[in-house]
């Protein structure tokens, strides 16, 4: 063995590790910008029913970034090696924004609202509010493209954008906790209880509905 090849080596690996390091960033930098552009269309939106004295579509917006653990697993999952073309390429949920609406028009307003600017491309769009997955889960979820622009290049950046109500979101914050803590031993029938709780809050959200209604015709 040629002597001093050994380090040679790790340092070129340590080389590698740092470039991809600094691809990572850069990514996720993207990435954060993709959230904070999407965010400041909602906020403007919001803040023009304020400004007219109107009620106000948004309650309030969530935002992250996925986690480094959570992008190695779901690449291992889909048999995909963990390289930066192969998150641009194949992950949608990087950027993640959840948006709570009170009613459940609001979520289909503001979806409209967002798809009818020029700079946002609808790339995917799953309506689990007509169509309810069997457990019960309801939200409005879209993939949204979105143009970034750095200082000589524009990047079009993937955000998944969930929009659901205060009684969705209620749900599904509690369900995911049930889920994520006891995956291993969720006690029998605790299942067919949360899809009852999830149709009960679907059938609340129906009559909070009907009353905005009314209420809207006597105002
Ligand atoms: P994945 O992101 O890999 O799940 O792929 P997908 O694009 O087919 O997923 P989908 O659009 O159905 O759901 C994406 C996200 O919605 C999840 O990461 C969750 O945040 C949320 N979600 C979907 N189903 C459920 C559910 O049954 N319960 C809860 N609490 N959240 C859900
Ligand atoms: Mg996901």
């Amino acid at each position: 063995m040629i002597e001093g090849l050994e380090i040679m080596l790790s340092e070129s690996r340590e080389r590698q590790i740092i470039d991809f390091a600094k691809q990572y960033r850069q990514l996720m930098m993207i990435y954060e910008s993709g959230i904070k552009q999407i965010t400041t269309k909602l906020e403007i939106l919001n803040e023009e029913y304020k400004v007219k004295g109107e009620r106000t579509p948004i309650e309030s917006i969530k935002s992250r970034v996925k986690s480094p653990e959570s992008i190695a697993g779901k690449l291992e999952r889909k048999g995909l090696e963990v390289s930066i073309p192969a998150i641009s390429d194949n992950l949608y949920d990087v950027a993640g924004v959840r948006v709570i609406c009170s009613y459940i028009s609001d979520i289909y307003a503001v979806r409209d609202m967002l798809l009818a600017q020029a700079d946002v491309k609808l790339i995917k769009e799953k309506d689990y509010i007509k169509n309810p997955k069997i457990n019960g889960y309801r939200s409005l979820h879209l993939v949204v493209e979105i143009p970034v622009y750095l200082s000589s290049v524009v990047y079009p950046v993937k955000v998944e954008i969930q929009i659901r109500t205060i009684a969705m979101d209620f749900w599904a914050s509690l369900e995911h906790n049930i889920r994520y803590k006891t995956i291993e031993n969720i006690p029998e029938g605790v299942e067919q209880e949360l899809y009852e709780c999830a149709e009960t809050i679907a059938e609340t959200d129906r009559k909070m509905e009907e009353i905005a209604e009314k209420i809207r015709k006597v105002l």
